[in-house]
């Protein structure tokens, strides 16, 4: 990172405004990059950034930004890169969102990968003998395995939006790079196969590469090397996207999903396609929100949140006080609500989405906020908007230097998905589908109700909870954040904005700061380590169960200030870096 005596300054002034006492709402260039009172410090730097999951991955991102790729280019390459680098969750077996916004024309674009149900799921296909729910069907099996939109995704992306100067081929041969040469396993990495050993060696084609002799997870500092995935990723490089979802690679993911029991066909995988959507937007406190659509429920219930909290003071009820945790909880409450009710995908069922992000909708849910006393889930039912931890999913955010963004996240749903691999690929299968709601009014893995909207069916996209968000103020990007972490993606994504705007904090702050999570059922506050306990016991008067639970998310976001980058990633998990130049 480099940074000349004169940005330098520049910065400095930025941060010293802090001291005056900035007051709400912020205006962009009053915003801290960092000050003095501040425990967390971003990385800065003044033309391009990179925030991912993995180390290596981030820097072949900056890689291509210094080569004069832009946002999109870079986004690719780590994308690509921490499919080897980051197996549990970046992947070229999986899907997700990403959300472009493109500086020249002001214009922010959300393209849809998110894996599909093949032509023949049925709705009860993941229900056993007795009409229940089978976990392993909807989790381990080849029932489980949603058609993959990754590969299909970064083609699109790179086709529409690619900086021009580099070729496809350029994306990713540092991802080829890494597969065949090896890469050096972290901590992390080697922590992560040591956890998911149980499950990971059952599949033989999964053991040979991730556990030596097909048993021994790798230790930190050892060499991994992955080529079946170089190969596939060789024939992408080579053929596009046609080479992963035709000919030999998709007859291999077809022939291992249906071994494991499903349905998927090589026609499932040739006919995929990525949609371009529009983005949710919305506004809060004079900054301008943009985040991902269904079938993502992320951005429709961040605006829904961020429109109920607008009526309350949280910036004077301070963070994480008994207030703020009280209105935050309880906005949080009513939108996961109506999450389990109106949310799924948008080319199978009408979402009322105008309805669910207006202003008036929210302060009709706000007004049955009360400030002395929690709402019991049980009398919230959705409105009417007409009138495991076994976690792994990624995000990362790049910012070029003319001003692009790029904000991604995506996923095998678990860590190492279905724990499948199509044999001779070294491409991981995904377990998406069981974000689908296997039977009405049952939870999901991540405890989350769904219902008819969100019933499996053939073609159909499972709702996420996925939510690469950005911010902008007057027109100019501000912020780009998103994270891993199931049905708590929504609240951490909200939480970064809420600790940006309403508390004022330097990205790194803003990251590090205590999370509160409720998502209407279970019926409880669920919060990270380091709440007051006088906070604890002033919720729990108001009739809030507090549950102090792991830590949640890992995000990976940019600040731009002032023709500065300020960028931090999550300290909660371990091996992330941002990086700038
Ligand atoms: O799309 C979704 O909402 C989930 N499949 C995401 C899973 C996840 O975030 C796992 N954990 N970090």
């Amino acid at each position: 990172m480099e940074l000349r005596l004169k940005s330098a300054l520049t910065a400095l002034s930025a941060a010293l405004l802090l001291f005056a006492g900035v007051a709400p709402p912020l205006a962009a260039e009053d915003a801290p990059i960092y000050s003095l009172k501040d425990r967390f410090s971003p990385v800065v730097a003044q033309n391009g950034m990179v925030a991912s999951q993995e180390a290596v991955a981030t820097r072949v991102g900056v890689e291509i930004l210094k080569k004069g790729g832009n946002a999109v280019d870079a986004a690719i390459a780590t994308g690509f890169a921490l499919a080897v680098t980051l197996p549990r969750a970046g992947n070229l077996g999986g899907g997700g969102f990403m959300l472009i916004h493109l500086n020249e024309t002001g214009e922010t674009r959300a393209l849809d990968y998110r894996e599909k149900a093949p032509a023949a799921a049925e709705r009860d296909m993941f229900l056993g003998p007795d009409g229940e729910p089978d976990k392993d069907k909807s989790r381990f099996s080849g029932l489980a395995v949603g058609v993959p939109g990754t590969v299909a995704g970064f083609a699109e992306a790179y086709e529409k939006h690619g900086g021009g100067t580099l070729t496809w081929a350029d994306l990713i041969a540092p991802a080829i790079d890494l597969a065949e040469n090896g890469i050096t396993v972290t901590p992390g990495l080697s922590g992560a196969l040591t956890a998911a050993a149980g499950r990971l060696t059952r599949d033989p084609a999964t053991a040979a590469i991730f556990y030596k002799h097909g048993l021994i997870p790798y230790l930190p500092g050892e060499i991994l090397r992955q080529p079946d995935l170089a190969a596939t990723l060789r024939l992408i490089a080579e053929q596009g996207a046609d080479g992963f979802y035709k000919g030999v690679t998709a007859e291999k993911i077809a022939a291992k999903v249906q071994a494991a029991g499903g349905g998927m066909t090589v026609d499932d995988l040739a006919s995929y396609e990525p949609v371009w959507r529009a983005p949710i937007t919305g506004t809060y406190r004079g900054f301008e929100v943009a985040s991902m659509p269904p079938p993502s429920s992320g951005g429709v219930h961040i605006v829904q949140i961020l429109n109920m909290l607008e009526s309350f003071p949280i910036r004077e009820f301070g963070l994480n006080s008994a207030d703020s945790i009280h209105v935050m909880a309880e906005a949080m409450r009513r939108a996961y609500a109506d999450r389990s009710k109106f949310l799924g995908d948008p080319d199978f069922i009408d979402i009322p989405v105008q309805g669910l992000t207006s202003a008036a909708y929210a302060r009709a849910l706000a007004e049955t906020i009360r400030m002395d006393a929690a709402t019991p889930s049980d009398d919230v039912r959705p409105g009417d908007p007409f009138p495991y931890e076994s976690n792994e999913t990624t995000h990362f955010s790049v910012v070029d230097k003319d001003g692009n963004a790029v904000s991604n996240t995506y996923t095998l749903n678990f860590s190492y998905g279905a724990g499948l691999t199509a044999d001779g690929t070294g491409v991981l299968l995904n377990n998406e589908l069981d974000d689908f709601s296997a039977k009405p009014g049952v939870p999901n893995a991540y405890g989350l109700i769904g219902g008819e909207a969100n019933a499996v069916e053939g073609n159909k996209r499972p709702l996420s909870s996925m939510s690469p968000t950005m911010v902008f103020r007057d027109g100019s990007l501000f912020l780009v954040t998103g994270s891993p972490g199931g049905s708590r993606i929504i609240t951490t994504t909200l939480q970064i904005v809420l600790n940006v705007i309403d508390h004022g904090m330097n990205i790194a702050e803003a990251t590090a700061a205590p999370r509160i999570h409720n998502q209407w059922l279970p019926d409880e506050i669920r919060v990270e380590e380091g709440l007051s306990p006088d906070t604890v016991r002033l919720l729990e008067a108001r009739g809030h169960k507090i549950e102090e639970k792991n830590a949640m998310g890992s995000t990976q976001s940019i600040m731009k200030i002032g023709g500065m980058l300020a960028g931090a990633s999550d300290p909660r998990r371990t091996g992330a870096l941002t990086e700038g130049y």
